[in-house]
């Protein structure tokens, strides 16, 4: 083992999030300006310890929310044929955590470049979602993988469950603003609820995961055209749907109504919700700015600008 780093990137969803669980498409976008890094040292001794803001400790010990990392190493220290190698490990994350923005797929994505790199072995991008499967199946129960794709890529992402990820195009205009209620959202928990909904009344809530599909398309064919108002009328019709399925929250539906009335073509939840983040579509940085200062006033523990230029940049 060689001394090695891995590094992954905030995700943010524009569109997609729960029925993307259900194979409806996704889009979503890694946020480079929010970066994770771990770092592997390897020791003389045994001992296998974390130093993270989640977790600080002997690995063997580690509890949710490290605890499907641990088991992600495990594997990983028995693929390289060296489980009884000892190492430091310290993750530096400028990503809230359990706030929708793939905090848990990014610690995965950077760990396991991590350990490739320490064995000077080449990574595939499918091998690479493969394992990060492993310890987002123990995190969250049934994740369509989304997350994963997006923190280990550098453009916004076309997903579909089972398939690979394609990049999409963006406009050069136009951007997300960010805003973090301070609440933590709870994965699994949300999934759960979900899919309790869809088993208890299909006939209810089915017709809300193809309509959150329609409207990812309609934002694809918007993205494509540049058309930001239809972008924006997508993603209010995803958030209804959303709302519906019970993810939103109290602290959510403030901050969406506050950038509705500061300018945004849409706002929605983004991430599992139940508390975590929003976004909402500003037409320009003026507006953006607006909306930022608006989301602050009405609760924002936290508000980041994403402008989409950055992103056509990486395609
Ligand atoms: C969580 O960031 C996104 C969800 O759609 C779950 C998943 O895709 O695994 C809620």
């Amino acid at each position: 083992m060689n001394q090695s780093t891995g590094t992954s990137y905030a995700k943010i969803i524009l569109i997609g999030e729960h029925a993307v669980v259900y194979g409806q498409p996704a889009i979503a976008l890694p946020v480079r300006a929010l970066q994770l890094k771990a770092t592997l040292t390897p020791r003389r001794d045994r001992q296998r310890l974390i130093e993270s803001t989640f977790y600080r400790g002997h690995l063997e010990v580690a509890q949710f929310p490290f605890a499907g990392i641990a088991a992600l190493i495990d594997a990983l220290q028995a693929f390289f044929g060296a489980s009884t190698q000892g190492f430091d490990l310290r993750i530096d994350s400028q990503l809230p955590p359990e706030r929708g923005m793939g905090s848990s797929a990014a610690t995965a994505t950077a760990v396991i470049r991590a350990w490739y790199a320490a064995y000077e072995t080449p990574l595939s991008r499918s091998a690479l979602l493969d394992w990060a499967a492993v310890s987002e199946r123990a995190i969250h129960g049934n994740p369509s993988g989304l997350d994963a794709a997006t923190t280990s890529a550098t453009a916004p992402q076309w997903f579909v469950r089972g398939q690979a990820p394609q990049p999409i195009a963006f406009p050069t205009s136009g951007a997300l603003v960010i805003a973090d209620t301070g609440t933590m959202g709870q994965t699994k928990a949300a999934v759960a609820s979900v899919a309790a909904k869809l088993k208890a009344a299909p006939a209810q809530y089915q017709p809300l995961i193809t309509g959150i599909g329609a409207a990812v398309a309609t934002a694809r064919t918007a993205l494509a055209a540049s058309d930001l108002p239809r972008l924006g009328a997508a993603l209010d019709e995803s958030q209804r749907a959303l709302h519906a399925l019970g993810v939103s929250s109290a602290a959510l539906d403030r901050l969406i109504t506050a950038a509705h009335s500061a300018g945004a073509l849409g706002a929605k939840l983004t991430g599992s919700g139940q508390g975590g983040c929003m976004i909402a579509l500003a037409q320009d940085a003026r507006t953006a700015r607006r909306i930022a200062t608006a989301l602050t006033t009405a609760g924002a523990t936290a508000v980041w600008t994403h402008q989409f230029a950055e992103s056509e940049a990486l395609v």
